[in-house]
């Protein structure tokens, strides 16, 4: 997709959020026509029609009315710099108060390895429970997904939960994206060699950030599979804007089957986020031989040690490295300073009750069809179909 049509699909998705808060829209309408130009009405329009349903015609009248005035502007898209990105993206977290590293970072080889121990750990109950919810609802959950469709995983690590719908879906592809690429590759062409046949196409990416949308897909309509509850690791408004992007890219055929983790006794909690092998915390304390490895730097990994803990107030765990000795380092080129005591911020897991993760949903343009979750309601596993506009 380019930058044009999503900067377009961005403004319509503004639109839409209007609508459905009934808003006037004139003001961002008049918006749409600044920035694409009268010409592209017709494009919006049907853009618009493609992914909420018919724009209504007095918008549509408004719209035109105010587009007349209004020249096209050209929009030039950055060209972007990864490196440099990474490098000021990091700086910026670590020169907040209360400094910050996004969880992304734990990923480099080590972190992925390290995660994969972390699975298999009784103290982290979330892929046993979730394979558990698959095993007992396979046959539904698979009926709902349905054959022959791309299914493409965001943050797919090592490609092991797909198996617990394979062969029965039997897709046209298997598309996983990861940032942690040598695992990503690794474990794509393992699932390859496991069952031949199928169409694994890889794809290194961060879904964090807008080059999730260029990526050309095999197959139109896909079915996204998140589970693992990795999107508690977003704050809730981010998580809007992460399922719209979903929702882009699935257009009005599409689906999303997520896994989310449930609000519970904060014991269960805090147990699964400090085990006592210290999985968890060699996990938190490698983002930084990560970084210094990414951008050139001193952090000092023994200087540090991890904090995880349920706050209540705001549904989340905490992951955070306790600084327990005074120092300056060094990391991209930038000296920084750290107290004892010092808190860094590496996660946040989200828990959400099935109904509280709905509604984010909605504002997203997907609504939830069907719920499958265990006896003791620990996790959800959801599966979300685009909303259609009723105006
Ligand atoms: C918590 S693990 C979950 C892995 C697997 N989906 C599961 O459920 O067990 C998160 C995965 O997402 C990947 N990841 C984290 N942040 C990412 C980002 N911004 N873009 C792409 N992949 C990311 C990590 O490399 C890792 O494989």
């Amino acid at each position: 997709m380019s930058p044009l049509a999503f900067f377009r699909i961005k403004r319509l998705n503004q639109v839409h959020r209007t609508l459905l808060n009934a808003d006037p829209v004139k003001t961002l309408i008049k918006e749409v026509a600044i920035a694409s130009g009268f010409r592209q009405l017709g494009q919006l329009s049907r853009d618009y029609q493609k992914m909420f349903g018919e724009l209504p015609s007095e918008t549509l009248r408004s719209h035109k009315n105010h587009a007349k005035s209004f020249p096209a502007r050209k929009i030039i898209a950055p060209q972007p710099n990864v490196a440099n990105e990474m490098a000021s993206e990091v700086l910026d977290g670590l020169l907040q108060k209360p400094k910050r590293i996004a969880p992304k970072y734990f990923y480099d080889q080590r972190g992925s390895a390290l995660f994969d121990t972390i699975t298999k750990l009784d103290e982290y109950y979330i892929p046993r429970i979730e394979q558990h919810i698959f095993s007992l609802f396979k046959r539904d959950i698979c009926e709902e997904i349905g054959t022959a469709r791309t299914i493409i995983e965001p943050g797919a690590g090592s490609c092991e939960k797909i198996k617990w719908l394979l062969p029965d879906i039997s897709p046209a592809a298997y598309v996983p994206m990861d940032i942690s690429e040598s695992h990503l590759r690794e474990n794509a062409a393992k699932l390859g060699l496991a069952y031949p046949g199928l169409i694994v196409d890889p794809r290194v990416c961060d879904h964090t950030n807008d080059t999730m949308l260029d990526i050309k897909l095999p197959g139109s309509s896909p079915v996204f599979f998140y589970p693992g509850s990795s999107i508690g690791n977003f704050e809730p408004e981010a998580v809007i804007d992460f399922m719209r992007k979903l929702r882009v890219m699935m257009g009005s055929g599409g689906g999303l089957l997520i896994g989310v983790d449930t609000k519970k006794n904060s014991e269960v909690l805090h147990t699964a986020y400090n085990d006592p092998k210290g999985v968890t915390a060699a996990f938190n304390i490698n983002v930084l031989h990560h970084l210094n490895h990414l951008l050139g730097g001193n952090l000092k990994p023994d200087y540090f040690e991890h904090v995880a803990f349920y706050n209540e107030n705001c549904g989340r765990i905490e992951m955070h490295l306790r600084c327990v000795k005074s120092h300056i380092a060094h990391i991209a080129g930038m000296d920084l300073e750290f107290s004892v005591g010092e808190l860094i911020n590496t996660e946040y897991s989200y828990k959400y009750h099935p109904q509280e993760f709905s509604a984010l949903a909605q504002r997203a343009g997907l609504r939830m069809k069907r719920l499958w979750q265990d006896k003791q309601r620990y996790f959800s596993v959801m599966y979300f179909l685009p909303a259609l506009l009723t105006v």
